[in-house]
């Protein structure tokens, strides 16, 4: 081989090799601004064939139920969220999480299917909590979901653990080298697209709220902590927003001013802001809740519980599944219930509290654990008094349970009148009793505690 061919041939392997990382042409751009602006998305054609497929929403099993008959909360032993639900639409719900969440393995990976009232597996707890974070992310975060909302699907697309989680990168290893701090940069990481960026941008900004930002806020730094750092960190998370969602900067920024305010960038940057604050509330009030939940080896390399990123949802589309309305076939899904709702409000006299429990629950919620603020004060005032506690249940259901969640129902009050200073020593438990003759468990009255001072 000739010096010359030799020449060519290394050269020709070194570009292939630098274009490898490329994008082979043609590419379709799509002009989203006023010409001359750079305002275009350029997209891959065939990229996106391949995604379109992967982007299909199932089919629903079966139509909804009228939300007649019987309550699962009623006839069930243990369901806490979706206890309104009729027992048919209760089982349409169990078929589909079973599908989105964990079709190979069916309902024994949530469940011991001796006993299905059992909480024994971890995977069914958690996904207790998952049904009211997916409740909460489509009744209070519609400024980012819209109409369109999520299900269990969105995030697990038919696997037990979602394809795009995050977890904090492991701290630096600092022993034996004098490279100082390299702040999780140049470990090609696919979370900020193999760029040399900061390899964790979700720990400052969707888990805590540091404020995604490249300049300061005013021209000397009298105040500014916008640091190199933090750039790097901003750029980071960009290129995952990017990412993500498969388009490029200009899907969301107008060119002329990134950082510049509001006016003239296309809507899609104020859906993107509230999407921030949503995935905060996610992992925060959701996911790192659940930390004790999980075994040891669902965590991350400190501890840390799986937490959600822009690409748990959209996982390459610009709007998850290409925004199509699969929620809206599941409306237990798209509401959550507040707490002590349609219960009537509590009976609060000096001597005679009467509080009201939702279905199969044994906390005081909301207005309920307000009621027994003058019964308090008149056995503060009068320390020689006793208080007698009767918890009533309904005639729904089975017999042996109701009377269990009764008996909890007065021990909860018990608890409340502990913690505001009256000794179990004054309290009287009365055997549970059953309501009258409430058969279809309808009448919340049927579900109360009543205190009386003796
Ligand atoms: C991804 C986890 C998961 C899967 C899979 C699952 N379930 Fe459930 N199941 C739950 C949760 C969570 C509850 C409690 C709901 C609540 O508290 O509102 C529950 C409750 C139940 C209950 C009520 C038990 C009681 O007495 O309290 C029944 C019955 C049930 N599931 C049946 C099924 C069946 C049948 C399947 C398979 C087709 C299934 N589930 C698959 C999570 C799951
Ligand atoms: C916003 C994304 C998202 C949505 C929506 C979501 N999940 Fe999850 N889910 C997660 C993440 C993140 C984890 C943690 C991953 C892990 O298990 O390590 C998880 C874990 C789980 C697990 C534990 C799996 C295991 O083996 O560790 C279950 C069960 C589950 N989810 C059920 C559900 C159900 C049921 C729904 C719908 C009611 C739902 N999820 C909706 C993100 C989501
Ligand atoms: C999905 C929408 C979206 C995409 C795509 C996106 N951004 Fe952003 N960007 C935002 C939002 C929203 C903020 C403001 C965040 C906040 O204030 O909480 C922001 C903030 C910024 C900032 C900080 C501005 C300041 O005030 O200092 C810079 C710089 C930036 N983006 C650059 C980029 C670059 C470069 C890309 C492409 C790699 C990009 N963005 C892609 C939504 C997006
Ligand atoms: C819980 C799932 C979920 C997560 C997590 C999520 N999104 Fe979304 N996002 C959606 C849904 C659903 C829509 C579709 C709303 C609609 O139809 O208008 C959407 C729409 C958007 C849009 C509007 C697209 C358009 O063309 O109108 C942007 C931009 C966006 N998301 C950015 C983000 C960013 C940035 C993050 C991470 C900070 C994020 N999303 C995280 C569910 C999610």
């Amino acid at each position: 081989m000739s010096l010359m061919t030799r020449f060519t041939t290394a050269a020709v392997a070194a570009v292939v090799v630098l274009l490898a990382g490329c994008e082979r042409p043609p590419v379709d751009p799509v002009q989203r601004g006023y010409r001359g602006t750079g305002m275009e998305v350029v997209y891959n054609p065939r990229a996106v064939d391949k995604l379109v497929p992967l982007n299909q929403p199932p089919a629903p099993p079966g139509p909804l139920a009228p939300n007649e008959g019987p309550k699962a909360g009623q006839v069930y032993q243990n369901v806490k969220v979706l206890g309104d639900l009729s027992v048919a639409n209760f089982n349409r719900h169990m078929a589909s999480i079973t599908a989105w969440v964990s079709p190979q393995e069916g309902c024994a990976y949530c469940h011991n299917v001796q006993n299905f009232a059992d909480d024994g597996k971890y995977t069914k707890v958690v996904a207790r909590r998952m049904i009211q974070m997916t409740q909460k992310v489509n009744a209070d975060w519609k400024p980012h979901v819209a109409a369109t909302g999520v299900t269990c699907y969105t995030c697990h697309r038919g696997n037990p653990v979602p394809a795009q989680i995050w977890f904090k990168a492991e701290p630096q290893d600092k022993r034996g080298n004098f490279i100082g701090n390299l702040n999780g940069q140049n470990m090609a990481a696919r979370t900020v697209a193999l760029s040399s960026l900061p390899n964790d941008p979700f720990t400052p900004y969707l888990l805590e709220a540091k404020p995604i930002r490249v300049n300061g806020t005013t021209a000397l730094p009298t105040g500014n902590r916008a640091s190199i750092q933090q750039a790097e960190h901003t750029f980071g998370l960009m290129t995952h927003f990017s990412s993500s969602l498969g388009v490029n900067c200009t899907y969301c920024h107008n060119t002329r001013q990134i950082g510049g305010g509001w006016e003239g960038n296309p809507t899609q940057l104020t859906t993107a802001w509230h999407g921030i604050r949503m995935v905060r509330e996610v992992n925060n009030d959701y996911m790192v809740g659940l930390t004790d939940a999980f075994p040891a080896h669902r965590k991350g390399a400190t501890g840390d519980v799986a937490k959600v990123n822009c690409a748990s949802c959209h996982q390459g589309a610009y709007k998850p599944l290409y925004g199509a309305q699969m929620a809206k076939e599941f409306p237990e899904l798209l509401a959550y219930a507040k707490p002590g709702d349609g219960l009537p409000p509590p009976v609060s006299e000096a001597a005679r509290s009467v509080l009201y429990f939702n279905v199969g629950s044994f906390t005081l919620e909301g207005e309920q654990a307000k009621g027994l603020v003058q019964l308090v004060a008149t056995m503060t005032a009068q320390p020689a008094t006793k208080v007698t506690i009767s918890g009533y249940h309904s005639a729904a259901g089975d017999l042996a349970s109701n009377q269990e969640l009764a008996k909890n129902r007065a021990l909860s009050v018990r608890d409340s009148l502990a913690a505001a200073g009256i000794p179990a020593s004054r309290v009287v438990l009365d055997k549970p009793l059953q309501a009258e003759a409430n058969v279809s468990g309808e009448d919340p009255v049927a579900r109360r505690v009543e205190a009386t001072l003796k």
